[in-house]
């Protein structure tokens, strides 16, 4: 037998190509190959994902935009994803049109129903468990925004939900690998490998400001031993992270751009897991996320009264008149700059208020659509009360709003101190916007600066500003609206960005590409 290292998944197969081209890289000698064909049923993939966000049903960031998007991309390559999510109000009035598929008795102590729904192509596993799940306010914070006192429990008991089913719970289904994602499914590796099982684990990072910290005592009311209160385990600075537990026991970690994946290696942007994934490097990689060319398609977009594409570009302007309007902002010849972001220290919204001054100056405009730290909010709040007409903010969050404010402004600003991919640049270019970026993680490798060489090389497609300070900032903002001034030079911007190819095709290869590694290595393991 042959072993051929390494799967070429390098094009978008039929189901029975990709079996095909499965079997040959396993098994080069034909004999071998019949012998084993039973054991190749595992194909197509059969994946289980893990995740506490998924669009269009629950959505407070970019996490559920990448749940939401890549089991489609990956499906072109004959992999089959089924997603487990908590049972959240607003997808639990679907799934509890269908019969249960199973019942869990004991999940720390709750009983948990799981139903099946499909939705726009993706295929749900609904954890059903009232007590933590069925209440007001978002996936993570109450009415009040306050953080749900028990998250801690509620998942946990997600990613138990989550080792189980991949142990084998869920009668006559078992997936080949599981995907979990963030700290709020990262104990899921952690569980199996209590439980013994070697299905293979793929843990995404998609910001690593977030870790699901909590008092060591609460070990025993998660299910967990002692001995889990260890350094190589989960233990962090006295308490438990869950990240880090399942930093250190999934097979495989991914972080959402390259650049994100060595930013995190340093004490500046490791958050004080840097330690750790120096010691896990061998399986990290930076895979940099892609958009949804149907979901956010200037042509075909129901949210936008004017579509366009990039021959009729022109009706951009209407869109950019009738967002004026919406916002009571005064008309004038200058550039619209927007923002729809979490107004966070992370996104640099502080920042945005310290200077957007310079936008009005040279006869801008600025709309900023967020919600978040409310300090922030009341910053950018006043700045806006100084130049009436000029500035908006719209505290809140909105779907609608943010495709038609990428429908009709010329720039999307995004000064994030640190980002790990950052998918708002991405609908931006995709809109016509030019954006205006600060160059850290996912945004230094998807933005090319309008500088002279790649301006003359008709490469450019944003503006870009480091260090992250407000002075730089400023500059940015200064440069894009002097470059607004200059028609023809801003069309070609604006057409550079459209023209940039951010779909998900190439990123959902790296993906398939590391689930047939991981899988194949399991096979040899095991037989
Ligand atoms: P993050 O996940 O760190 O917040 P991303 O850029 O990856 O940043 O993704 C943010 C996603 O959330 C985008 O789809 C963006 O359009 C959306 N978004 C952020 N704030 C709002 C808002 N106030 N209203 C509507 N959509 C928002
Ligand atoms: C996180 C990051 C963001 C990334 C998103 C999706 O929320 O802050 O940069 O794009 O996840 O991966």
């Amino acid at each position: 037998m042959t072993k051929v290292a390494g799967l070429d998944l390098s094009l978008a197969l039929s189901r029975a190509q990709f079996i095909q081209r499965v079997r040959e890289a396993y098994y080069r000698d034909e004999d071998e190959a019949a012998n084993r064909r039973r054991a190749l049923t595992r194909v197509p993939l059969h994946v289980l994902a893990v995740t506490s966000e998924i669009y269009p049903l629950v959505k407070t960031g970019g996490l559920a935009d990448v749940t939401g998007a890549l089991p489609k991309a990956l499906a072109t390559y004959g992999i089959e994803t089924h997603t487990l999510i908590p049972g959240y109000p607003s997808i639990l009035a679907l799934a509890r049109l269908h019969p249960p598929l199973m019942e869990f008795d004991d999940l720390l102590g709750e009983r948990a129903t799981l139903r099946h729904l499909e939705i726009d192509g993706i295929s749900l596993f609904v954890l059903d468990a009232p007590t933590l799940y069925d209440r007001p306010g978002g996936p993570y914070v109450d009415e009040n925004g306050y953080d749900h006192p028990d998250n801690w429990k509620r998942f946990a008991v997600l990613s138990l939900a989550g080792a189980e089913i991949a142990a084998g719970a869920l009668p006559g289904w078992r997936p080949d690998l599981v995907h979990t994602h963030d700290w709020q499914s990262a104990l899921t590796s952690v569980y199996l490998r209590q439980m013994g099982s070697p299905v293979p684990v793929v843990l995404t990072i998609h910001n690593l400001a977030f870790q699901g910290q909590y008092a060591a005592d609460l070990l025993p009311r998660i299910g967990l031993p002692p001995e889990a209160y260890s350094v190589d385990s989960m233990e962090y600075f006295g308490d438990i992270s869950y990240l880090k537990g399942g930093l250190m026991t999934a097979d495989h970690i991914t972080v959402v751009s390259p650049t994100y994946a060595r930013e995190i290696l340093s004490p500046t942007f490791g958050m004080g897991l840097d330690g750790v994934l120096n010691t896990r490097i061998d399986r990290l990689q930076g895979i940099v996320n892609g958009i949804d060319n149907e979901v956010w398609n200037p042509s075909t977009d129901p949210y936008l009264p004017f579509r366009f594409d990039m021959k009729s570009l022109r009706n951009k302007k209407n869109n950019k008149a009738l967002l004026l309007e919406r916002f009571n902002l005064q008309p004038g010849d200058g550039p619209l700059f927007s923002a729809v972001t979490r107004v966070t220290w992370q996104k640099g919204m502080d920042m945005l208020a310290e200077v957007a001054d310079e936008i009005f100056y040279r006869g801008g405009r600025l709309i900023v659509l967020g919600q978040g730290d409310h300090a922030i909010e009341d910053a950018l709040k006043a700045t806006a009360a100084r130049f009436p007409g000029k500035m908006a903010v719209s505290v809140g969050y909105n779907e609608p709003t943010a495709h038609l404010i990428h429908g009709g402004s010329d720039s999307i600003i995004q000064p994030s101190r640190f980002e790990p991919c950052g998918l708002t640049q991405l609908y931006a270019m995709r809109y016509g916007c030019v954006p205006v970026v600060s160059r850290t993680g996912g945004l230094s490798e998807t933005i090319i600066d309008a500088n002279d060489a790649a301006l003359s090389a008709r490469a450019a497609t944003g503006f870009q500003f480091h260090p992250v300070r407000p002075e730089g900032l400023r500059q940015a903002l200064r440069r894009a609206a002097d470059a607004y001034q200059d028609k023809r030079k801003w069309a070609r911007l604006q057409l550079q960005a459209m023209r940039a190819d951010y779909s998900w095709d190439r990123s959902a290869e790296s993906y398939a590409q590391v689930y047939g590694r991981l899988t194949e290595q399991r096979f040899q393991a095991t037989h």
